[in-house]
Order: structure tokens, then sequence, then C-alpha cells
């Protein structure tokens, strides 16, 4: 079995003095996706129950089409690694889709993204996980979008940035897998949280009411031309442990 869900518990500190605390183990299945998805679409599909393809032949492009074809059975494989065999899904109520499962599948909990050349998912049991990925060369205008979604300290960074466009994706990311992890998507602005990227903090505006010591984030490179974020809401002082697991689009077809 590929993914293995812990929630070792470990003893606290002998003197007594420190928290007891826990790991959490999350698993972030990475498929590259180049041209040969089209054409192996046809078998992605017949991975798919009826309502999965739906939902992937909705896209006009073809592109689109493979590109969500994967994601898709790339999120089957992952819960059916977890012992999740035909996993039916309801949307949460921002729209966030998430599993209906009863007894010890009901803790299962992931998250999908999906960007030109890569599809990603996040499994983790027991606690709320956002992912998102952007890639590196999309075209974007930082200036155009900087004054919705970033905060001053923020925007001052992307002035000091060479690569201001990589920035501004590694901060949206960042801020996107937050929204992500809460189930809310857009519907949170993204202004509302505050990122530095070196080193990786959050900060939260006090109208959230959030506790930034209750969330997890961390970056990855997953290929050289893509950014991805991931967000996880724990209880404050347990430890997150994340692994890539790489899946080839021709393994998954
Ligand atoms: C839908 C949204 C949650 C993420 O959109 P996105 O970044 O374009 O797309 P991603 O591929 O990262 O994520 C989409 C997936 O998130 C999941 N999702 C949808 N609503 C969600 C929500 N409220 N909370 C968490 N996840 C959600 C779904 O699985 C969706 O994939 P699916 O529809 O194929 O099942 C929302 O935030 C959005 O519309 N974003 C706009 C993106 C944008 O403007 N990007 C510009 C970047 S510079």
């Amino acid at each position: 079995m590929v993914y293995r869900a812990v929630h070792q518990r470990k003893v606290g500190l002998k003197s007594g003095r420190g928290l007891p605390g826990g790991e959490i183990e999350v698993r972030i299945w990475i498929a590259e996706v180049g041209p040969e998805a089209v054409r192996l679409l046809p078998a992605l599909l017949e991975r798919l129950e009826a309502g999965g393809r739906t939902r992937v032949l909705r896209m006009v492009r073809e592109g689109d089409r493979a590109l969500h074809g994967v994601a898709q059975v790339l999120l089957r494989q992952a819960l059916a690694s977890a012992g999740m065999m035909a996993p039916r899904f309801r949307r949460g109520p921002h729209g966030k889709p998430e599993l209906e499962a009863a007894g010890a599948a009901a803790a299962l909990r992931f998250n999908l993204t999906h960007t030109d050349g890569l599809a990603a998912c996040a499994l983790v049991r027991g606690h709320e996980v956002g992912v998102d990925a952007e890639a590196l060369d999309r075209q974007v205008d930082p200036d155009a979008l900087a004054p919705s979604v970033l905060v001053e300290e923020e925007r001052a960074m992307l002035r000091r940035s060479r690569t201001p466009v990589e920035t501004f994706l590694d901060l949206w990311t960042v801020k996107e897998a937050v929204a992500k992890a809460a189930g809310l998507g857009l519907q949170l602005p993204l202004s509302s949280v505050r990122v530095t990227l070196d080193p990786l903090r959050l900060r939260f505006t006090p109208e959230l009411g959030w506790d930034e010591a209750g969330w997890h984030v961390e970056r990855h490179r997953p290929t050289p031309r893509h950014s991805l974020a991931l967000a996880l809401r724990r209880p404050a002082g347990w430890t997150v442990a994340a692994r890539l697991h790489r899946v080839r689009v021709e393994d998954l077809a």
C-alpha cells in the first residue's frame, strides 16, 4: 500500500513540560501532464464512473479534458491506495469536493489542483487540506492582480524580486492552498492571508479569527516549471510529514 495514514501520537517530553504532539502524514500525488495525455484520454475515461466522466467531458478544449481526466484518475488512485475503492463525492457549502463516506473512510480528506502540465492531489486523514499549483510560465500580470490579492509588504517583496512573476505565483499558491483548505476557494479575500516566503510564514487578518499556530504550510517545486503549496489545518504543535508521490500518466491510463 503506497499511502500510509498515521496519527502517531508521540509521548510528550519526559520532563512533562512539552505539549503532547503527533505527526500527520500527507501524501501529495503528482502527475506531469504532457501532450501524450490527449492520446490516453479514452483509457483515462474508462477508469472513471459516469459522474467523473461527465466532469471531464464538460471541458471544451481537448487539452483541458486530458488534464482533468488525469486529475480525476489520480484522485481515485490516491483514494484507492488508502482503501477507498468506489468513492462517492459531494460538495461542501462553498463548493469544496469531499467524500461521502462512513466509518474510518469518513476521515479521509483530499484536495485537487490542476494547472498547465501538472495535476496534483493531496490526501490526509482527519485534517482539512488544500493544495494549489501554478505553472510558472503562465501569462500573468502581477501589477494588475497585486492590488486585490497582495498586501503592501507582499507588494514590496514583488518590487524587490528579480523574478516578480515567480514570486507572485509563489505567494498566490500559498494563499490559494489556505483558501482551499478552509473550503472557501476565492470566497476568501486573498489579501486576508499574509505570506512571507523566506522563511515561509502565514499571518491572518483579525477578522478571520484564525490562529496561525493551527496551520501548516509548505512549498514545493514538483517540476522546474511548477510551484505547489500545501496547507493544512492541524492542532498546534503537531508536525506534518508530506511526501510527494509521482505517478506517470501512462500508469494511470
Ligand atoms: C475553484 C478554486 C477553488 C480553485 O481554482 P483554480 O486555482 O483555478 O484551480 P485548481 O486546479 O487549483 O483547483 C480546482 C479544484 O479545487 C477543488 N475545489 C473547488 N472548489 C473548492 C473549494 N471551495 N475549496 C477547496 N477546493 C475546491 C476542486 O477539486 C477543483 O477541481 P475540480 O473542479 O476538477 O474537481 C477557486 O479558488 C478559483 O476559482 N480560483 C481562480 C483561479 C485564478 O483566478 N487563478 C489565477 C492565478 S494567477
